[in-house]
């Protein structure tokens, strides 16, 4: 039974439920099999999933014929155990990022408001893991907090001890300052706050295994920039802009930004582009700042609308025109990784 519940995975900390010790009383009667999974909190909404997957995972078990699932809670000290498998023996207090040394950070920025970084993150969040990769997503615009939105979480993270563990949708792990709000409640918070929320979200936030955590920028050049730079110095920045000229001049100061907080810039995405905006923005950005146009994603109403209904355009509309070509981005950023950080040239995207 415990190695057909091998198959079982919790879903948020992404372990087998027997690796994560949450197996008790086993009991088999006439091929009626009876067990308890113990969850890390009482109001753990994920009761549905493991009820699924036990059921299958047993069901090819050669005479089983029926199984009943009940749950429990672990004591303070089961969970104590817990966290530390998890996070090895660091002490919860360490203020260490517990990011992995390979897991790519991918911050997108832009020098104003409303040019579609969290569409752009979101979207580029889902095309990675359609290639393949462990994504999370680090909401880091923590006064425009939008992405919960973009992607239709609402799932709250469930607190484990001192470690937080982030919900899950689709393989893809979000972490936003709009989970622990109340409504629409805004954010008025000065630099020192803004950089422990940040620093909290890197440390005590239980990412895992991550290959590519993509962080969703707040506009402009301002605190969390810096915080970000001293945070994760080896982030690489993608730098978003619409295609006017004025956009193009804002977003070449945010460049600059990352540029100064040693953060490596991998290039530019001209968004929007098309229609009222023209286009080019882009390309004289990526020229002035010597950095490849990594892709110009042009205006689409998809885009906005499944934005607007919770979902990625990329995930409920790949055939979309936007969507084909933030998947371009992402292969292209994809096929840029490397270990050791070192810095190699990207095809120019037309
Ligand atoms: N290529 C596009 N085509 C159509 N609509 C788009 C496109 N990109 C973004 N939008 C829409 O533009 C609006 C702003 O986008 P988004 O919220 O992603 O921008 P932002 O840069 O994150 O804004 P903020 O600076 O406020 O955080 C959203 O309604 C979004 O759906
Ligand atoms: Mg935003």
């Amino acid at each position: 039974m415990l190695k057909a519940l091998e198959r079982v995975i919790d879903p948020e900390l992404q372990r087998p439920v027997t690796e994560l010790d949450m197996v008790r009383g086993i009991e088999i009667d006439d091929g009626i099999v009876a067990l308890e999974i113990v969850l890390t909190i009482a109001g753990c909404p994920l009761r549905q999933s493991f009820e699924q997957q036990v059921e299958q995972a047993l069901a090819d078990v050669p005479g089983v014929r029926g199984v009943r699932l009940s749950f429990g809670v672990m004591t303070p000290e089961e969970r104590q155990r817990l966290t530390t498998k998890l996070r090895g023996a660091a002490p919860n207090d360490d203020r260490k990022i517990r990011l992995s040394r390979d897991t790519r950070v991918i911050a997108v920025a832009s020098g104003k408001g409303g040019v579609g970084k969290s569409s752009l993150s979101a979207n580029l969040a889902v095309a990675f893991s359609r290639l393949g990769r462990r994504v999370g997503v680090l909401d880091a615009d923590i006064y425009g907090h939008s992405i919960p939105h973009v992607l239709g979480i609402h799932q709250k993270p469930v607190a484990v001890d001192q470690m937080i563990v982030p919900p899950v949708k689709d393989g893809l792990k979000l972490m936003s300052i709009g989970f622990f709000l109340e409504g629409n409640e805004p954010v008025m918070w000065r630099g020192p706050m803004l950089h422990r929320a940040l620093e909290q979200f890197l440390t005590d936030v239980h990412w895992g295994d991550l290959d590519v955590l993509v962080v969703d920028m707040p506009p402009g050049t301002g605190d969390v920039s810096i915080s970000l730079g001293q945070l994760l110095p080896r982030a690489e920045v993608v730098v978003v802009t619409t295609p006017q000229k004025l956009a193009q001049d804002v977003a070449s100061r945010a460049a600059a930004m990352a540029r100064k907080t040693n953060m490596r810039l991998l290039g530019v995405i001209e968004n929007m582009s098309g229609g009222v905006f023209g286009s080019g923005g882009g390309e004289g950005l990526a020229a002035d700042l010597d950095v490849p146009l990594l892709g110009t994603v042009p205006l689409d109403p998809a885009l906005r609308e499944c934005g607007d209904a919770g979902e990625a355009v990329v995930a409920s509309r790949p055939g979309s025109e936007s969507a084909q070509a933030i998947l371009a981005i992402a292969e292209a950023i994809d096929a840029r990784r490397e270990a050791g950080g070192i810095v190699k040239s990207l095809p120019l995207v037309g």
